[in-house]
């Protein structure tokens, strides 16, 4: 079976040789993935993997979901590509479905191929609309690879270009364990929050076109904000005309137990972008507004790929399926049983600091004695688990938060397998130490 495949070593050495090489990958020993099975991976020498990562949350549906990939196929045969300066009927359907489905009354999108292009799309209808160009962004935050997208990124790690796009201010994130303003919640009184005023009135002009920022950020390490803090911050965004740009990329189509991750905090976007779990592994990416601010772009705005007919049904297919299946009540109750166990786990090994998410988008910060960022045991943690055959993700700041964000189609023996693999893999670094 294993000798159609090229295996790890000859990919890495094509790899150096013809792929630039800031394309990194996890693990000192990886392995071949070439199959998938709703949770499950597989190697080239046949070995199964419990995706506990999603491809860092996109399969919610589970890998090669069937339905889905019967009505892919299906659209793949009739009609693959015509490009939105014709009619097709998917797009309308996907866009239609969306406005069901996201809060409030966002309801026109734009559909693009990337979350990176719906952050930049999305702030440039934010600066049409208000007809402004400042911008506030999160520490911590996360928004795409693009000149601007990564202009407002707030990790170093991800911040290649050393000079980035101005007119942006960050605001200090809700980072309650390791809380930028050195208070704890809830004695702050949202002092994070708060600080989207003074960062208006020192950094800018008055004059900001939006802010944007991801309900629970992926990349800064799964950083969950107290329930207060998305309506402080929409509130005083409105005092001074700012819109609020909500990046639903990670957090969406069902994985903290609710179709999107803001309606947590009630406070609905005026701007609101999505892409990876959209797709279930198709490219798609599109942004969403009501119709007094969608309706201010109307100069010509295309995208060759765009809306095309086998994202959008992928979109459609997907969409049904997490509905049909109730995997947003699984999520949510899969996802509490997961982080009970993880708060188990915490209370055990002192590597783990801080449980946080909601759903089944959890996160396990690992520190040494001081909160100093275990980045080194976490790489270890990683590498031990998949060679058990359990691939988790990592993230944060430090690169030292374990990533738990699973296709929504798993069981309780799911996690079950999972903790008592950890609490074994735990136990062995700590020994390391
Ligand atoms: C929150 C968030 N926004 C935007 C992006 C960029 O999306 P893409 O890689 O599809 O361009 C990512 C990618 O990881 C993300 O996590």
């Amino acid at each position: 079976m294993s000798e159609k495949y090229l295996g790890p070593a000859e990919i890495i050495r094509k790899k150096k040789e013809y792929i630039i090489p800031c394309l990194y990958h996890f693990y000192q020993k990886p392995m071949q993935l070439v199959r998938g099975e709703m949770q499950y991976l597989y190697d080239h020498k046949g070995k199964k993997y419990l995706d506990f990562f999603s491809g860092v949350s996109v399969i919610n549906a589970g890998h090669c979901h069937p339905e889905i990939t019967k009505r892919i196929c299906e659209q793949v045969k009739t009609l693959q590509h015509v490009c939105n300066i014709y009619l097709t009927q998917p797009i309308v359907e996907l866009a239609e479905k969306l406005a069901e489905i996201t809060p409030g009354r966002l309801q026109k999108s734009f559909f693009c191929n990337s979350g990176t292009e719906a952050n930049e799309g999305a702030i440039l209808l934010a600066k049409i609309a208000t007809r402004r160009s400042e911008l506030l962004a999160l520490q911590d935050g996360l928004y795409g690879r693009t000149y601007l997208t990564m202009s407002l990124t707030g990790l170093r790690f991800w911040r290649t270009d050393p000079y980035p796009a101005g007119g942006i201010s960050f605001v200090p994130n809700a980072y309650c364990y390791r809380c930028p303003l050195n208070l704890s919640y809830p004695s702050c009184d949202l002092a994070c929050a708060e600080a989207v005023r003074r960062v208006i009135e020192t950094s800018t002009s008055g004059e900001v076109a939006a802010l944007i920022a991801e309900p629970i950020q992926g990349n800064g390490g799964i950083i969950t904000p107290p329930p207060e803090y998305f309506p402080r911050v929409k509130e005083i965004l409105k005092e001074y005309g700012a819109l609020l740009i909500i990046d639903e990329i990670q957090t969406g189509f069902g994985r903290t137990g609710k179709w999107f991750a803001i309606e947590h905090w009630g406070v609905e976007p005026d701007i609101m972008t999505m892409a990876k779990a959209l797709g279930n592994g198709v490219p798609i990416g599109v942004f969403t507004a009501p119709p007094e601010i969608a309706d201010t772009y109307t100069r010509p705005g295309a995208s060759t790929l765009g809306g095309n007919p086998v994202s959008m049904v992928a979109g459609l297919a997907t969409i049904e399926v997490i509905e049909k299946e109730n995997l947003i009540a699984n999520a949510a109750s899969v996802g509490a049983y997961l982080k009970e166990k993880l708060l188990e786990l915490k209370e055990k090994h002192p590597l783990i600091g801080d449980v946080r998410g909601i759903g089944l988008m959890l996160g396990a910060e690992l520190v040494r004695e001081g909160k100093e960022p275990a980045a080194a045991e976490t790489d270890a943690v990683l590498e031990k688990m998949k060679d058990r055959g359990i691939i988790i993700g990592k993230n944060g700041r430090y690169r030292n938060v374990l990533a738990f964000q699973p296709p929504l189609v798993i069981t309780k023996e799911n996690v079950d397998e999972v903790v008592s693999n950890l609490d074994a893999v735990l136990t062995e670094v700590e020994k390391m130490r």
